[in-house]
């Protein structure tokens, strides 16, 4: 199997993550912060070292301001609904998953103002527009820093310069990012980080985090215990327990933590830099196929390892289930929850096939995708 589809859950992980998991499942399977014995002890560690990496990773200084989370839609879900409250007005980008799109309309039935920026047909969304929207009233701006669709990067430390500027609250959506762009909270003035463990930060799936500013009080989206403050029925008001119910996915995080110091290891430039040459093979090797339709800017700066594209005449799903049942490749066809997107970019009626790429894909797997396009538009296409 040739796996192209990083930006829905990444595949492989490294070997370290399967052993941390196990090592866990098998020596430090019992519950964090719930009781004095060793084993609890050494399962709470693990919530410890990971939280540790993720604020060296993130440049964030105190750990405890991460809260662990199912993915990054539980994460985004409780940064808005924690956050807002009705009244509020909230300026978003037309190029948000639905993760972030959905709980905002519900939020604009409760009462929330919406403001939706228009992003142009490839995907681009004006910082200057963003500004525009900003009114005296506006609590917060809540953007995904790269689009899921067309790879697009956000110039996010200049959001979060206008975010400082008018005093309103950045929340970034880093679910395509993590792990692949350098995210600094300070450098970038974001004050709430969403996060999903499985996509770039190479854990496993039911893992992610949502780090919140010192300076941010959020409500809670679940009540219940956290090992800590026990003789009140009331939620802890110290973090991360009081966004931290209930019993974490301890063996997760393990494995979270082991995707982490694989990347701190092998360095985020560098990873970067490996998915971009394959992203820019795969870009221009799709344009001299002829019947191949892309979406996104032609310019390769700011772009992460997502290509979309489209065979003239031809079903995305279509496209998709002939890549998989005939040459073993893995992609997503369709809207990828991301409905907003499509419409900015012009295919809500058609889909896309969606190619992106992680750490372990190669230059020959990038070869054998073209060489597949190229059979499918010469065998199934418009003008075959
Ligand atoms: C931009 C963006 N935001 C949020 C999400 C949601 O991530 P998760 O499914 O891990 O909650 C995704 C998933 O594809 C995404 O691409």
């Amino acid at each position: 199997m040739i796996y192209l589809d990083n930006a829905a859950t990444s595949w492989p992980k490294p070997e370290s993550v399967y052993q941390a998991m196990e090592h866990c499942m098998r020596h430090a399977g019992a519950n964090p912060g719930r009781g004095g014995h060793r084993m609890a002890l050494d399962a709470g560690r693990i919530l410890f070292e990971c939280r540790d990496t993720l604020a060296d990773l993130f440049h964030i200084e105190d750990p405890n301001q991460i809260a662990f989370m199912l993915n990054a839609t539980d994460a985004l879900n409780t940064a808005l609904f924690g956050f807002l409250n009705p009244g509020d007005h909230v300026v978003t980008t037309g190029m948000e998953h639905n993760a972030l799109a959905r709980p905002l309309r519900c939020l604009e039935r409760m009462g929330i103002k919406l403001t939706v920026v228009p992003a142009d047909p490839y995907g681009e969304v004006a910082v200057g527009d963003l500004e525009a929207a900003c009114t005296g009233g506006t609590k917060l701006m809540a953007v995904s820093h790269a689009s899921n669709v067309t790879g697009t990067v956000l110039p996010i430390e200049k959001i979060g310069q206008i975010s400082r500027k008018k005093g309103i609250a950045f929340l970034l959506d880093a679910a395509q990012t993590a792990g692949v762009e350098d995210i600094d909270v300070d450098l970038q003035g974001i004050d709430l980080l969403a996060f999903t463990g499985h996509k770039s930060l190479l854990g496993p799936q039911g893992t992610g985090g949502l780090w919140v500013r010192e300076n941010i009080t959020l409500k809670p989206l679940r009540w219940g215990g956290t090992g800590s403050n026990s003789e009140s029925d009331l939620m802890p008001d110290i973090m991360p327990d009081k966004l931290e119910s209930g019993t974490p996915n301890t063996v997760g995080i393990a494995g979270l933590n082991a995707g982490l110091r694989f990347i701190l290891e092998k360095g985020l430039a560098n990873i970067r830099l490996q998915e971009n040459e394959l992203r820019q093979k795969l870009w221009t090797g799709l344009a001299a196929i002829p019947g191949v339709i892309r979406y996104g800017s032609d310019n390769p700066e700011h772009k992460t390892g997502v290509v979309s594209f489209n065979i003239k005449g031809l079903d995305s799903g279509k496209v998709s289930y002939l890549l998989d049942r005939r040459f073993a490749i893995a992609t997503r066809a369709g809207l990828h929850c991301a409905p907003w997107a499509h419409n900015s970019i012009g295919t809500l009626a058609t889909g896309t096939v969606r190619a992106s790429i992680g750490c372990f894909n190669t230059a020959e797997e990038i070869d054998l995708l073209l060489e597949a396009v190229r059979n499918i538009t010469d065998t199934e296409g418009s003008s075959s």
